[in-house]
């Protein structure tokens, strides 16, 4: 997120705009927590993970009235647009200020779990997902020396996208993601797909959540089928939204941002910015929050393949 905002920052001034920068999202905006925001201000932040501007939940913005105080308090600031970095919650309360008030926002997408409709890519994705295969990788030494099983459980409550990539590059022997229904198969076949010939090490990759339960609850539920094995479990948790960014998210997230001013200066509102094809778009805010965006079916089956 610090590379959009650098992005932002650095267009917005080389387009002659002044930034002000709100910290913690949209509760910021209600309890004025505004920053000014010089060129040298996002200076040496690019190669930072999180964001200078903090963020927050901000239940308050979910009301009319809460609303309503934020326009206020931007007015008075002179805010003429807002660039907002977030998910669907953050998408979906600027569309309802767009709605009532005049200030236009444009969106960019920024979660680590790539799920947003209208866009190939999210900021944080690609740096997540690299650190999941580092993590996976190193397992991965464990459960081959001692012939172990490990369940490792990775973030994407809602969205298979981190699971299934991350599988398919540590070349996991089962991938568990919350868009297939597991009770198609038994949980047992599933993992045993990947395990028809006898292998020092299994490593199976779990969404958090969804109806699977997360890795404990699988490997409770399998614990007897597969009694050769001393099975583990890991889960990865926050280090999946940390660190520095990868090159790809640096660079991504840099357009992205450069988009969004772009976008306002083209009198844009209530849309985000994406990436597809390699190409920037702008997609509505009814549409990315309202909108699925699948995993790609075809990776499903080709994991399932290359994990005999
Ligand atoms: O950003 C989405 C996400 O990364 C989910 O994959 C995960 O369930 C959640 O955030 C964790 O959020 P929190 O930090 O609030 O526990």
């Amino acid at each position: 997120m610090n590379a959009a905002i650098r992005g932002v920052v650095r267009t917005a001034i080389f387009n002659g705009l002044k930034v002000t920068g709100i910290r913690q999202g949209y509760y910021g905006m209600i309890y004025q927590d505004f920053i000014e925001l010089e060129a040298s201000g996002v200076s040496d932040i690019i190669q930072r993970g999180g964001t200078i501007l903090k963020t927050a939940r901000c239940e308050e913005f979910r009301t009319p009235e809460g609303r309503q105080k934020a326009y206020d308090n931007m007015k008075l600031a002179g805010i003429d647009g807002v660039v907002v970095i977030g998910g669907d919650g953050s998408f979906t309360g600027a569309r309802l200020f767009n709605e009532e008030h005049d200030i236009p926002f444009v969106g960019v997408p920024g979660t680590i779990d790539n799920d947003i409709y209208g866009t190939d890519y999210t900021i944080g994705y690609d740096t997540a997902l690299n650190t999941v295969v580092e993590a996976v990788d190193k397992i991965r030494d464990t459960a081959s020396a001692h012939n172990r099983m490990f369940f490792i459980e990775v973030m994407g409550a809602e969205a298979g996208f981190i699971a299934l990539y991350s599988g398919l590059a540590t070349g996991a022997e089962a991938i568990i993601i919350p868009e297939m229904d597991v009770n198609q198969y038994s949980l047992k076949n599933l993992i045993e797909s990947g395990n028809s010939r006898k292998k020092s090490s299994n490593i199976i990759i779990v969404a958090e959540g969804g109806k699977s339960g997360g890795a404990f609850a699988i490997a409770e539920k399998v614990k007897n089928d597969f009694k050769d094995y001393d099975i583990r479990v890991s889960i990865l948790g926050h280090l999946q939204r940390g660190g520095s960014p990868s090159a790809i998210d640096r660079v991504n997230a840099s357009r992205l941002g450069h988009a969004a001013v772009e976008a306002l200066l083209d009198d844009q509102k209530s849309v985000m910015v994406g990436l597809s094809n390699g190409e920037i778009t702008l997609v509505s805010f009814r549409r990315a929050v309202k909108l699925h965006k699948d995993v790609d079916r075809n990776l499903i089956e080709l994991a399932r393949i290359l994990s005999v």
